[in-house]
């Protein structure tokens, strides 16, 4: 054969490009565009005819938690639901081909590289979908900051977080400082989690004492003012160190993104992600009789009906560069590892300071937000994989559909009105998580394939998952590309003492 995979009679959308042509792929790459119909009858392993429907890179959810032990949740022993086999497995059945999640830093074992080893062994011949890790910073003591070099340079990881919360993570602002300083050496993109924790804490102790242990009152200890200050703190932290580039994750406050806009405007390399919980899901649906509500509990907490109005608006404008699910499920029945095990029969509703926080999501993001049609077609694939490649040092390896460059990573959907009406099931999904927050939602469409470097690793029809374990490999990144981001940065010095 000419080609391993042909597919015809799709409508190609890129984040910049919406055309009717066919691909061809061979050695998993995408080697050919050409006009719609011509490559019905060429010589290949596979034609697959698209019937009219998307055909898009594949989604990139760069904000996954895999196996993650919850140690942001004091005195638990949890991990967080999903291993790297089931949530990559959930990832490619919604249409994604690549999933970024964290390697944890312990602070018994600070090794950033030993953290890097750990985590590969438990990735390694597991995953479904390509993916990589980022370094999740709980201890920035010297030694493990002098390692981030090697983790750029030679692990192929350009990106790290750090919390502004949860006792067991947060950093004070001065090491925040040192991270960020570091970070900006190695050009490495540092995520940061920003909600102020002492308050957070102080409130949540506030609000015990008023015997306020239920679901819902997680929403009151973390009220919007403790995200958008401490985004404003982030953001001026960064702006003392020359601009070094931060991306504030999962940010569900319109205040928090308007502070957000006006440093972009600002010129300043400040990029920003959002999730669906925040466009799909409200506070209420943490007030819900018993302990039901703790399904969606979440940090920072899912805000109002306005806000979720102004967070789409955030990623129509840009403001938000990307769509991530922070998919970090536990398990809703598990009374152990799970969201009851803070169940006693002192606190029959439990006591919202120890529920794990997360919601899975990996396998619902692309069906949620295509369906809504709040976006155009190529602002959906900027912000659920173009930018995630790009902003994660993958493009245009992925993310795209460049002839000869980009692996034929591709989600195909089916074409208008085929599905009518699917509602959400936990039974349709593929993690391992015994609930969905979106359950008897409606969406409109759902990935109908979704190929992997030119293997068909998703078909919905003929099948489900395709692929053994596995399938999916580690990929080393480099520097973020996304804006030109680091070109500013490499010529100014760090910090400039007389210039303050
Ligand atoms: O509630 C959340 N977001 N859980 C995951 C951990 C994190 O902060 O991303
Ligand atoms: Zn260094
Ligand atoms: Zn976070
Ligand atoms: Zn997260």
């Amino acid at each position: 054969f000419e080609y391993d995979l042909v597919i015809t009679n799709g409508v190609c959308v890129t984040a910049s490009d919406i055309g009717a042509w066919d691909l061809a792929i061979k050695d998993e790459k995408i080697v050919l565009q050409a006009p719609t119909g011509s490559l019905a009858q060429a010589s290949a392993g596979r034609i697959i005819d698209a019937e009219g429907g998307y055909v898009m890179p594949g989604g990139i959810d760069c904000h996954a938690h895999l196996e993650e032990p919850a140690i942001f949740i004091k005195g638990s022993n949890g991990r967080s639901a999903d291993s790297w086999e089931t949530g990559t497995r959930s990832a490619v059945a919604g249409g994604n081909t690549s999933v970024i999640a964290f390697a944890p830093q312990q602070k018994s074992q600070p090794s950033l590289l030993a953290t890097v080893e750990r985590t590969h062994a438990l990735a390694t011949g597991n995953c479904y979908t390509d993916y990589g890790f980022h370094l999740l910073i709980a201890d920035p003591n010297p030694d493990a900051l002098q390692e981030l070099k090697a983790l750029k340079e030679e692990e192929g990881i350009s990106s790290i977080k750090i919390y502004m919360t949860y006792t067991a993570l947060q950093l004070r602002d001065d090491q925040i400082l040192s991270v960020l300083l570091h970070a900006r050496q190695h050009e490495i993109l540092t995520m940061v989690h920003a909600e102020n924790g002492d308050v957070l804490n102080w409130l949540t102790d506030q609000l015990e004492a008023q015997g306020k242990f239920a679901p819902k009152y997680h929403s009151n200890s973390r009220p919007p003012i403790l995200e958008a200050e401490a985004t404003n703190r982030a953001i001026a932290l960064s702006s003392l160190l020359a601009n070094t580039p931060i991306l504030l994750v999962h940010i569900s406050d319109p205040s928090a993104a308007n502070r957000i806009r006006v440093a972009q405007n600002a010129g300043q390399p400040i990029l920003a992600e959002t999730c669906p919980q925040y466009l799909f899901l409200t506070r209420d649906d943490l007030d819900k009789p018993g302990f039901e509500g703790a399904k969606c509990v979440c940090s920072p907490p899912p805000r109002t009906r306005a806000d979720q109005n102004a967070i789409w608006n955030g990623l129509a404008n840009d403001t938000f560069a990307v769509l991530s699910s922070d998919h970090c499920p536990f398990k809703f029945e598990d009374t152990v590892a799970g969201k009851k095990s803070c169940i006693t029969a002192e606190h029959p509703v439990g006591r919202f300071r120890y529920i794990p926080n997360g919601l899975p999501g990996i396998e619902t993001r692309l069906p949620l937000a295509f369906s809504a049609r709040r976006l155009a077609l190529t602002k959906f694939v900027q912000v659920t994989s173009t930018n995630a490649a790009k902003l994660y040092g993958l493009y245009p390896r992925k993310g795209s559909m460049i002839p000869g460059v980009s692996d034929a990573d591709l989600v195909i959907w089916y074409p208008e009105d085929r599905l009518g009406e699917v509602s959400i099931t936990n039974g349709m999904l593929h993690h391992d998580v015994d609930y969905t927050p979106y359950e008897g939602r409606k969406v409109g469409n759902w990935p109908r394939y979704t190929i992997l470097r030119g293997q068909v690793v998703w078909d919905r029809d003929g099948g489900g998952v395709m692929a053994s374990k596995g399938v999916g490999q580690f990929v080393k990144r480099g520097s973020s590309s996304l804006g030109n981001i680091w070109e500013t940065v490499r010529n100014h010095g760090p910090l400039d003492l007389e210039k303050l």
